[in-house]
């Protein structure tokens, strides 16, 4: 199971400590912002630290200075982006983070979907676009295999999408430690997840049926051109707006509406706005939006 980064791993400044000099944290911060959309201020200088000893130990180089002396003088960028970028994403999630949301999704949101195309022979397509360990699609999946119980829905898929590359292996292999899924109602953790043979293991593995209609991509919401399906009933993109800087939001939710289509759901983080930007949509609850055209 890969380590998964939270705000927590910030640890205090120690002197004796091998530390980045603020020239190479402003080369950093100037690279991750361009390649990620993630906002680097100084006051990120000791995550980055913390973050990238790993790195720096991973790749030989006798400390952080040497690391970057390699990255922008040595030429070994563009190899090592990968793993820098994978290194400073925060991957915080949990399954049925922000409950209300799969509430709003079942009670109103799938429902009128369904209505307004008068046949569910398509079946739903949705998006997590920014998904994280797997948490939310398969929190998804869960709530749509549960939909399905009462209403007909033909085909269900769901596109999961992550720029760090360690998050996307935990989700596509689906094994979660049994503390990680205790916010999943009982009667779902036992109709979708196996327990694995050896209890002592304490992890769970979801369901094959359910792991189908998950495929999950390495995916850039700062690229200019998505390149993926523009006919998405639902993309939730949830909890990584936050990290960019208002320009970005507005291009990347710009892009995001051009996938959903008309009428389409996107639901963002509790905690993000569209306030002050100019964008097709119109809100319909609490950051929940629906396509306007
Ligand atoms: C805090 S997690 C949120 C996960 C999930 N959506 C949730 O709400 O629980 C933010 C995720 O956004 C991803 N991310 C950051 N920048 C990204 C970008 N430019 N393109 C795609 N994903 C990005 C990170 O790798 C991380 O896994």
């Amino acid at each position: 199971m890969q380590a998964m980064h939270t705000e927590l791993d910030e640890i205090p400044r120690q002197t004796g400590m091998d530390r980045l000099h603020r020239r190479d944290f402003d080369r950093l911060a100037a690279f991750i912002e361009s390649y990620s959309g993630i906002k680097m201020p100084p006051s990120k200088i000791t995550m980055v630290e913390g973050r990238l000893r790993r790195r720096v130990r991973s790749t030989g180089a006798a400390s952080l200075g040497e690391y970057c002396r390699r990255l922008f003088e040595g030429g070994t960028l563009e190899a090592e982006a990968v793993h820098l970028i994978d290194a400073v994403t925060t991957n915080k999630t949990e399954f049925f983070r922000e409950p209300e949301h799969f509430d709003y999704l079942t009670a109103t949101a799938l429902p009128t979907l369904l209505e307004e195309r008068r046949s569910a022979s398509n079946g739903l397509k949705l998006w997590s676009a920014a998904c994280s360990t797997g948490a939310e699609p398969y929190t998804l999946a869960m709530v749509l295999a549960e939909f399905r119980q009462t209403r007909s829905v033909s085909r269900v898929s769901i596109l999961a999408t992550d720029l760090c590359t360690e998050v996307l292996q935990t989700g596509a292999q689906a094994i979660y430690p049994e503390a990680a899924v205790l916010s999943v109602p009982i009667e779902l953790r036992r109709r979708y997840m196996l327990r694995s043979r050896d209890r002592t293991r304490g992890l769970v593995r979801i369901v094959p049926g359910l792991r189908d209609w998950v495929q999950f991509a390495r995916f850039n919401l700062m690229a200019e051109d998505y390149g993926v399906d523009r006919d998405f009933d639902v993309i939730f993109c949830r909890n990584v707006l936050i990290y960019f800087d208002k320009p970005t939001q507005q291009a990347v939710l710009r892009r995001l509406c051009r996938h959903l289509r008309p009428g389409g759901y996107l639901f963002l983080g509790h905690s993000e706005s569209v306030a002050g930007l100019t964008l097709p949509l119109h809100v319909v609850g609490h950051t929940v939006f629906r396509r306007a055209d």
